[in-house]
């Protein structure tokens, strides 16, 4: 057989692929590093490490294949609901030699699984019709990648392993500073076909009156005139330069600021801030969503190379309909929204993925950064954090009634 010949081929391969991306994130750091408490928010790296493999074979070992745990109750200390980030740098975690040889033990047991079952479009479990066991813990691998990125700009000094600058970007054209969205019955959420988590399904209609959104996400220049303004708290990884302007010091690599970049590393509360200091305010998710339609991930700044975000303005051959360009990719985009059930909404496979921060908490946030992979990323997904936070790879961009 030749690779990708059968469906479980490729999904081997995906899986392998994936690995590689996380083992290649963490392929420039010692012990102590990958241990080393970086800050509250975020979890050590080893203990991402240890929980990716444990999903894995909680998933695909334990509940597809029917075996037994490799390390009896381990699961208890990977569990993220259990354990709250700030207290994983004290949890009896896998750590050096022990952490690989698990990653490496679980890799051989999913794909002995992998082997016995059918993944078929028709299979009768719905875990694994059409594969969708398989794509959730891709999916959960590349969004830990994503977390693990979050963790790597408080790390001094690192040095990725493999950098591409915002492949294809092109210059950043000129045009309107908002664009037009029609009024009246807009799709929202995941379509019946292909793969998506529990809280975007099922696609429904909403209702919405026309509205005029920003053509380009939020630039560091109008932040920074926000900043200057209002005296409101900087994003993260800012500092002052002693001349007036400012320096990010992400990675502990101190640069000016790009005027003509997305901001990102903001909170909500500044997004929300910024909207209302500019006259406009921040769109809805369903608002965001109908903005989103013809925009493709292909034309975009994402899949974890770039380690930044391109120009504003940048891939107009990527555009939405509405003519909104970098509306996947580059920045996380916060919205209006709380993070809320959908209507007919049903948990799917586990109540803890979604449903559990669902209600006035958590703000969603649409359409992926550069650090997301670009198979995770879809106009329907739905991210969401904390008002206050600002580790994530969010900006903003505004909309107004029309
Ligand atoms: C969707 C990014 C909010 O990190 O809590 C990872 C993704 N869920 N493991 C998170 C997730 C389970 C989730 N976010
Ligand atoms: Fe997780």
């Amino acid at each position: 057989m030749t690779a990708n010949s059968s469906p479980k081929d490729a999904i081997a391969d995906r899986l392998a692929e994936a690995r590689e991306r996380t083992l290649e994130l963490v392929e420039p750091l010692d012990e102590e590093q990958l241990n080393r408490v970086y800050s509250p928010l975020l979890s050590p790296l080893a203990w991402d490490l240890g929980h990716i493999a444990n999903l894995e074979e909680l998933w695909l070992v334990r509940t597809v294949g029917g075996r037994e745990p490799l390390h009896g109750a381990l699961g208890r200390v990977y569990d993220a609901i259990e354990n709250p980030r700030r207290i994983r740098g004290e949890l009896p975690i896998l750590r050096d030699a022990e952490l690989r040889a698990y990653l490496a033990d679980i890799r051989e047991r999913t794909l002995e699984v992998l082997d016995e079952v059918d993944v078929d479009g028709d299979a009768e479990d719905p875990l694994l019709r059409g594969g969708f066991v398989y794509e959730m813990l891709l999916a959960h691998e590349h969004q830990h990648n994503e977390t693990m990125l979050q963790l790597l700009q408080m790390v001094e000094g690192y040095e990725p392993v493999r950098v591409d600058a915002a492949p294809g970007a092109e210059p950043a054209p000129r045009g309107p500073e908002m664009v037009a969205v029609e009024g009246g019955e807009h799709p929202v959420g995941a379509p019946a076909e292909g793969f998506a988590y529990d809280n975007e399904r099922g696609r429904h209609p909403v209702e919405l009156a026309p509205f005029e959104i920003d053509r380009t996400p939020v630039a560091n220049g109008a932040f920074a005139l926000f900043l200057a303004d209002t005296g409101a708290e900087p994003p993260m990884y800012w500092e002052r330069d002693g001349e007036g302007g400012w320096l990010s010091a992400a990675m502990g690599r101190r640069e000016p600021v790009d005027p003509g970049r997305p901001v990102v590393h903001v909170s909500w509360d500044e997004a929300d801030a910024f909207a209302r200091w500019a006259g406009k305010r921040l769109p809805t998710e369903q608002e965001w969503e109908a903005a989103c339609a013809g925009a493709g991930a292909e034309r975009a700044n994402l899949d974890q190379l770039a380690f930044g975000a391109s120009p504003a303005g940048a891939f107009a051959d990527g555009a939405a309909r509405c003519g909104a360009v970098q509306m996947l990719g580059d920045v996380w985009e916060w919205t209006a929204s709380d993070f809320l059930a959908y209507p007919g909404f049903e948990p799917f496979p586990y109540p803890e993925y979604s449903q559990v921060f669902f209600g006035g908490a958590y703000k969603v946030l649409r359409g992926g950064a550069w650090a997301t992979r670009r198979d995770t990323i879809r106009p329907s997904f739905r991210n969401w954090d904390l008002p206050q936070r600002r580790q994530i790879f969010a900006g903003l961009r505004c909309a107004r009634d029309a």
